[in-house]
């Protein structure tokens, strides 16, 4: 049986990752890591254990570890693209100087480590149609330089020390239950909240701009799924290529008023945001994620469009 700790759990992938786990691994197996100002509320703090673990505490993360076993860390602490834009030195402390303690925790106590990569550790010189597992990697904002130092990091930690690092290069994650913590593909999500309360959107992102997308249930497989998956047949550790679904603001626009054709949008692209996500891949290549450890997405734009719509009205409605 697993113990686990998940850092970050209460913002957008943690608050459903660690449910997910907990109905995996058995809730009083998995800790809620917070920090203050962000406590878990709700089925989150109620169902099973949940401990500050501030990643920038390494003291704090390892007594967290001893005292409840855990042998695998969920490492989900970051500032997301936009934030990390206004925040540089802060989006590294957390990102960077945090991964440090973790990986150090990890090597003394025996602990996998995941730490998510991104679509964001690749840049404007990245081939963008079909972006290859091994390419080139010179993103311009902070976020990305984090993320391929996440990666590298990560690898660093597997190969000198043995400790058990895997990781996915997350695309935009949709999902219904907790907002987004001020990413790029933030539009992709604001969009079904709009259609269904029946308001016109406002889109800060170009027409014509494609970007990876997943929806929430397959990004936590994946996660789950290659923390599980048979280590021998790993010839990546870090920062795996995963796609699923690729589509411009038009597209997601055009798939939901399938469903509401009274929705409207309109243009008003924010300069930052446009520039972050022109430098970011059109579509991945994904194919060392399936041969590797067998990943297969569920949901494409469709299927997820409906299940959006309909989750959504019932917790607006509620
Ligand atoms: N959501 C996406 O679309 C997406 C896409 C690609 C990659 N990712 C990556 O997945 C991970 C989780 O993303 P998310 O969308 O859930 O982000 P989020 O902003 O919603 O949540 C981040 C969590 O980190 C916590 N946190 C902040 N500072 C901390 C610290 N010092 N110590 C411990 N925890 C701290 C916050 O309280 C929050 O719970 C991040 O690494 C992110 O870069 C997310």
């Amino acid at each position: 049986m697993k113990n686990v700790l998940v850092i970050g759990s209460t913002g957008q992938i943690g608050s459903e990752l660690t449910r997910e786990l907990r109905k995996t691994y058995g809730n009083e197996h998995v800790v809620a890591g917070y920090i203050k100002g962000a406590e878990p509320q709700g089925e989150l703090r109620d169902a099973g254990p949940a401990e500050l673990a501030d990643v920038t505490d390494g003291e704090l993360i390892a007594s967290v570890v001893k005292r409840y076993h855990i042998d695998t860390i969920y490492n989900l602490a970051a500032l997301l693209s936009v934030v990390a834009e206004s925040k540089p030195r802060l989006a590294w402390r957390i990102g960077i100087d945090g991964l440090w303690n973790i990986l150090e925790v990890a090597r003394e106590n025996g602990c996998a480590v995941f730490t998510p990569s991104s679509i964001g550790s690749f840049g404007p010189t990245t081939p963008h149609e079909l972006t290859p597992q091994d390419t080139i990697q010179r993103p311009r904002t902070m976020y990305g330089v984090t993320k391929v130092t996440t990666e590298l990091l990560s690898d660093y930690y597997n190969l000198k020390y043995g400790v058990d690092t895997r990781s996915v290069r997350f695309p935009g994650v949709i999902s219904y239950v907790t907002p987004p913590g001020g990413g790029t593909t933030d539009y992709a999500v604001d969009i079904y909240y709009y259609a269904v309360r029946g308001e016109r959107f406002v889109c800060p992102i170009k027409e014509g701009t494609r970007m990876d997308m997943i929806y929430m249930p397959d990004a936590l497989k994946a996660a789950i799924q290659l923390m599980e998956a048979d280590p021998s047949r790993l010839v990546h550790r870090n920062g795996f290529n995963i796609a699923s679904m690729s589509f411009g603001p038009e597209t997601v626009y055009q798939a939901i008023r399938k469903y509401k054709p009274e929705f409207e949008m309109v243009y008003d692209v924010d300069p930052l945001k446009q520039c972050i996500a022109e430098s970011w891949p059109d579509c991945m290549d994904d194919s060392c994620a399936r041969r590797e450890w067998d990943w297969a997405p569920v949901y494409d734009l469709d299927a997820m469009t409906r299940d959006m719509l309909d989750k959504l009205s019932v917790k607006l409605k509620g």
